[in-house]
């Protein structure tokens, strides 16, 4: 959960700065405070970075297995 909460924070994040940098529909996230964002976006993403090694560390014999079908 926190995993894939992190990751709607960086998707949601991303997507705001993106619209901000391009000028996109300025005036829908216009309001938003650029700062608070990025701080959110950087922040996020060092989370899911943490997470993805625990994850893949708690799933490892399953992400294994999944190359032992390949050889087959
Ligand atoms: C946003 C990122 C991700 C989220 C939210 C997420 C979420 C989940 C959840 C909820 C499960 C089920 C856990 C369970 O059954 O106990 C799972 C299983 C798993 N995930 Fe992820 N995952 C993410 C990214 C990844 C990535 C990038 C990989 C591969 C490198 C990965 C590999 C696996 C594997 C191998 C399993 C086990 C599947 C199984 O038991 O059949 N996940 N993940």
């Amino acid at each position: 959960m926190a995993l894939f909460l992190a990751s709607m924070l960086v998707f949601a994040s991303g997507t705001i700065l993106f619209l901000k940098i391009t000028n996109v529909l300025y005036r829908v996230v216009d309001w938003v405070p650029t700062n608070v964002v990025d701080e959110v976006h950087t922040y996020a993403g060092f989370v899911i970075s943490g997470l993805a090694v625990i994850h893949i560390y708690l799933n490892w014999p399953t992400l294994k297995s999944y190359f032992k079908l390949l050889k087959r």
